[in-house]
Parts: structure tokens; C-alpha cells; sequence
């Protein structure tokens, strides 16, 4: 009986309006259902004090649209263990207050005579070095008997071999060195206070200490202040919180306020 709404008069306006109202609560209702993925998301602990959130996640634990394929971490016996380029780290520190992490040789962390037998490659990872990063050399089986000073030596239970393995800093400790009496040779990242006197500890304590890398990923700095939570949906970047899973932040799209808005321009529209 009724016009459609758009070529109503005015006498008919109240009953629109109305219409206009139950569609748009009705949306607003479908659209506010709790969030799972808001739950799913909640920041963990993997061992002591340290918090995993976006944009790491814990396979196994949490969901991994909860953060970036690249920063999947496992929690191995309540440590949390990165694998980059073939080797596992610990992660000994986050920071995600300037998106950088302190790693180190898992095999150093466990006083299991770390050998690194890689050079830590970061083309392909969302990771890079910082400033304070150094090396600590490593050379593996040579014939030549290294010199003692600036030099600390890997046995690893092979005492008896007649082959030497050995670390250093610089490659300036080792004049009149034959490196070519060597097989193999890897570097390993540091990143160590400079001044402390490094000869007195031994490779393995040095190795534990660390290095730092810093993160590229889209910041959830936003999105987090909004009381959010961040992650990923068909490789889409989303806001997951208490009520819907936003763009940016919990208080883009503001629903309710949009309801409010056209509420009152079409009430403004048809008046005049
Ligand atoms: C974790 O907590 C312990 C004691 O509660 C503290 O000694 C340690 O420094 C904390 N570690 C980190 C990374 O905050
Ligand atoms: C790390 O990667 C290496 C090489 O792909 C693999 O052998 C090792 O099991 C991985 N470690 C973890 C904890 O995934
Ligand atoms: C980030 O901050 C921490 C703690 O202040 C610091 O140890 C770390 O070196 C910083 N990272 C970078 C890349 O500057
Ligand atoms: C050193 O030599 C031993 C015995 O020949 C071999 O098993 C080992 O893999 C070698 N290590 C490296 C790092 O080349
Ligand atoms: C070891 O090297 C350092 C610096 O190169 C030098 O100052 C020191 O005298 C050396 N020690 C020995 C025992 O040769
Ligand atoms: C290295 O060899 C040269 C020439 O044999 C010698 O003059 C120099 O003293 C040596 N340097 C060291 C640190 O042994
Ligand atoms: C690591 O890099 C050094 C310097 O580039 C190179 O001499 C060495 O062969 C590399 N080691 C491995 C295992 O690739
Ligand atoms: C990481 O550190 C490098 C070296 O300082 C810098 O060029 C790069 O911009 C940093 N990346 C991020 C995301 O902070
Ligand atoms: C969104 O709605 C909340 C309350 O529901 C309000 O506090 C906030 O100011 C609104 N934000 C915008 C951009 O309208």
C-alpha cells in the first residue's frame, strides 16, 4: 500500500525513518557478534617473562593468522626458539617498542659447544642487522696450530684431533696465519658492549650474550592503542577487537556513529 520509501511524502516520514532504523540495527547486531579472533590473538608467554604478540606468533598455540608467516616461533622445553636461514635461535629479548629482538645460538644457550656452521643470511627475511652488530670468526679444522693470543679455541671433546678449530674477533689477531690451512669458516653476529674484557670469558659465554636484528612488518601500534589486537586475513592486514574485526583501528567504522549520522541527514534532507 505504502509508497517506497525514497518517493514518500512527508506526512509518511516518521514511518520511514523507522524503517531506516530497524534495517541499519539490524546490520549493526549482525556485524557486533563476538570476535574469535580477538580471543584467539591474546598475547602469550613462552617460559619466563617474555610476551609473544603480533607480529610473532607460537605455532602449535596460537593461530598463525595472529601474526606474519615470517615470525613463526616455536616454544621448545619454555624457550622461544626463531629458525632463520637453517639455524634456531633463542629469543633472549622483544622489543617491540622499536622492533628489534636480541637473539642468540640456541646450541650457546644450552652450553652444547655451539659450532655455527652457517653464515646467518637475512636476504628473503623481514630481519636486518643494526649498528653494534659485529662478528666473531669462526675456522674449522685447520692444519696449522693457531696462535694463542686473541684466539679462542673449539675442541668440542675432540682434544686428541689433529686438526684445530678456533673463533676471533678480527682477522688481524691472525697475521702470519695460514686461513687457507683451514677447511671450512663461518661468521657469527654479536652484538656485545664494547670495553668488557672478552679474553677472560670463553667463546660459548660470548655466544650467549647475542646479537640484535631489527623487524620490518606493518605496525600495530594503532591498532593496539585502540585496545586491538593484529593479524592477518587472506594476507590482508585487520584490527581484531572485542566486537568486529576492523581495518585499522577499534575505532574505525564507527557504526553506531554512521547510524547516527545518516539518521540525521536524511531527517535533514526531507525536512527541507
Ligand atoms: C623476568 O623476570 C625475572 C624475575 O621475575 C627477572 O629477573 C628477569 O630480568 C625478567 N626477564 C626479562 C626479560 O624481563
Ligand atoms: C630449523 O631449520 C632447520 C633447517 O630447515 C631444521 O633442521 C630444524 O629442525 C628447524 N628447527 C625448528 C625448531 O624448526
Ligand atoms: C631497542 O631498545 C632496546 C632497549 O632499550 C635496546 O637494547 C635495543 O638495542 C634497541 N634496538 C635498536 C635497533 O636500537
Ligand atoms: C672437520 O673434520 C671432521 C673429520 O674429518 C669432520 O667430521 C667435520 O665435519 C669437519 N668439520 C667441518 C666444520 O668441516
Ligand atoms: C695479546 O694481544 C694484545 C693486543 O693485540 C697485546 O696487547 C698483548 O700484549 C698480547 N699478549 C700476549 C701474551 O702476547
Ligand atoms: C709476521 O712475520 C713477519 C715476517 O716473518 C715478522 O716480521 C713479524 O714479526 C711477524 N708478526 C707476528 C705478529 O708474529
Ligand atoms: C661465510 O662467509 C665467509 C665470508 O664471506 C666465507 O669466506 C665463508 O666461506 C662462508 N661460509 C659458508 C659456510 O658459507
Ligand atoms: C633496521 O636497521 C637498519 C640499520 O640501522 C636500518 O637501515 C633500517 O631502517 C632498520 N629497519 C627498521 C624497520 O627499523
Ligand atoms: C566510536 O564510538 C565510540 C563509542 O561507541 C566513541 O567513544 C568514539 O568516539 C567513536 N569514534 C568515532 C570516530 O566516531
Amino acid at each position: 500500500m505504502d509508497p517506497p520509501c525514497f518517493f514518500t511524502f512527508k506526512p509518511f516520514l516518521h514511518q520511514c525513518v523507522f524503517v531506516f532504523i530497524i534495517i541499519l540495527f539490524t546490520l549493526a547486531y549482525q556485524t557486533d557478534s563476538d570476535n574469535s579472533k580477538f580471543e584467539a590473538c591474546e598475547p602469550k608467554t613462552c617460559g619466563s617473562n617474555l610476551t609473544i604478540r603480533y607480529p610473532f606468533w607460537i605455532s602449535g598455540e596460537q593461530e598463525s593468522y595472529c601474526g606474519s608467516p615470517n615470525f613463526e616461533i616455536t616454544c621448545n622445553d619454555q624457550k622461544p626458539v626463531l629458525n632463520i636461514s637453517y639455524e634456531d635461535y633463542i629469543i633472549k629479548d622483544i622489543f617491540y617498542e622499536n622492533s628489534s629482538l636480541r637473539l642468540a645460538y640456541s646450541a650457546a644457550d644450552e652450553n652444547l659447544c655451539p659450532t655455527p656452521l652457517y653464515n646467518l643470511t637475512l636476504t628473503r627475511t623481514p630481519f636486518n642487522f643494526v649498528p653494534g652488530d659485529t662478528d666473531l670468526f669462526f675456522w674449522y679444522n685447520c692444519s696449522d696450530k693457531p696462535p694463542e693470543n686473541g684466539t679462542y679455541s673449539i675442541s668440542c671433546g675432540n682434544e686428541y684431533s689433529h686438526y684445530y678449530s678456533f673463533a676471533a674477533f678480527h682477522k688481524e689477531m691472525l697475521v702470519n696465519y695460514s686461513l687457507e690451512s683451514c677447511q671450512y669458516s663461518v661468521y657469527a653476529p654479536l652484538n656485545v658492549e664494547t670495553g668488557a674484557n672478552w679474553f677472560q670469558m670463553n667463546y660459548n659465554e660470548i655466544l650467549k650474550i647475542g646479537f640484535v636484528l631489527n623487524w620490518t612488518a606493518l605496525s600495530c601500534s594503532n591498532c593496539e592503542a585502540s585496545g586491538g589486537r593484529c593479524g592477518f586475513d587472506n594476507s590482508e592486514f585487520l584490527c581484531f577487537c572485542k566486537d568486529k574485526t576492523h581495518h585499522k583501528t577499534c575505532d574505525d567504522g564507527n557504526f553506531t556513529g554512521s547510524v547516527f549520522i545518516s539518521f540525521v541527514s536524511s531527517v535533514n534532507v526531507l525536512d527541507y
